[in-house]
């Protein structure tokens, strides 16, 4: 699924670095010193990390190309990481334009302006770059699924995507007792997902759903142990997964 283009817009790119040689601007790997990183990787995370891999920001998305694999080519090849930069805000400003069900599919204009670069500057900071990100980066974006273990109450289970669009529920355990069980998945982001259960017999899925929806099934539990999972394309394997423990 990776496309073509960014072969052709990095060749677009290296003209400037043709035609400008001997000029820093094309050359440098100083990425834009005036953006906020923290702000590029907190949208990074909400905005982009359903669809994207990024390790350092430990996005596992799988919808779109994984973007380490992406851009570690252009730098091997010499490319700069601000050449990356151009590349990004590009993308996050003009993706191809081909229909929402087309796999290549990317929204236009998650983020604009300031923000836009500010993505865009985190992006190429730290692609393809071994090792973790440290200091106020480190902890700019809480741990998508860390959450506590959520009880069910009267019969009702609340597990709502992260709200973030990270690949996560807001926690990765949860228990309820045996009988009669509604769970319920609130999703405030614009990534759309579900809420299904397996295990012990049952298998069950509800709607898809984004933007504030809520994906609902009603099961009959007993003891023992089920998954917990989104079953839109990729997002399982990304991490929204969890166990329901029922005794
Ligand atoms: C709904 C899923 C989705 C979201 C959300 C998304 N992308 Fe994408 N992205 C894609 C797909 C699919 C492609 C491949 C099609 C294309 O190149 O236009 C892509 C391509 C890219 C590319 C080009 C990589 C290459 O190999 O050419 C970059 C860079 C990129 N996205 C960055 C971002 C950033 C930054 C954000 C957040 C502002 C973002 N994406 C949000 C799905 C997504």
């Amino acid at each position: 699924m990776t496309p073509p283009p960014l072969r052709t817009r990095l060749l677009g790119v290296a003209a400037c670095a043709v035609l400008a040689a001997g000029l820093s601007a094309c050359e440098n790997d100083n990425v834009d010193p005036n953006a906020d990183l923290i702000a590029g990787k907190k949208a990074f995370a909400q905005k982009c990390a359903a669809c994207h891999v990024l390790a350092r920001a430990e996005a596992k998305g799988v919808q779109g190309p994984n973007l380490d694999e992406a851009f570690r080519q252009s730098l091997k090849d010499g490319f700069g990481r601000d050449t990356i930069h151009g590349v990004v805000e590009d993308q996050i400003l003009y993706p191809a334009r081909v229909p929402q069900d087309s796999p290549a599919y990317m929204p236009a204009k998650l983020v604009t302006g300031k923000l836009a670069k500010d993505v865009a500057s985190y992006v190429a900071s730290v692609v393809a770059r071994p090792g973790k990100d440290a200091g106020k980066l480190a902890t700019a974006v809480q741990a998508a699924g860390g959450g506590k273990p959520v009880a069910a109450k009267d019969g009702k289970l609340a597990l709502p995507a992260d709200p973030n669009g990270q690949l996560a529920y807001i926690t990765k355990e949860a228990t309820a007792e045996p009988g009669a069980l509604q769970i319920d998945s609130e999703n405030a982001a614009s990534i759309p997902h579900d809420i299904a259960l397996e295990g012990n017999g049952v298998n069950a899925k509800g709607e898809t759903v984004q933007d504030g929806g809520t994906s609902s099934i009603k099961v009959d539990v007993k003891a023992g142990e089920y998954a917990f999972y989104c079953t839109v394309a990729g997002h399982r394997e990304g991490g929204m997964e969890g166990t329901l423990t029922v005794k």
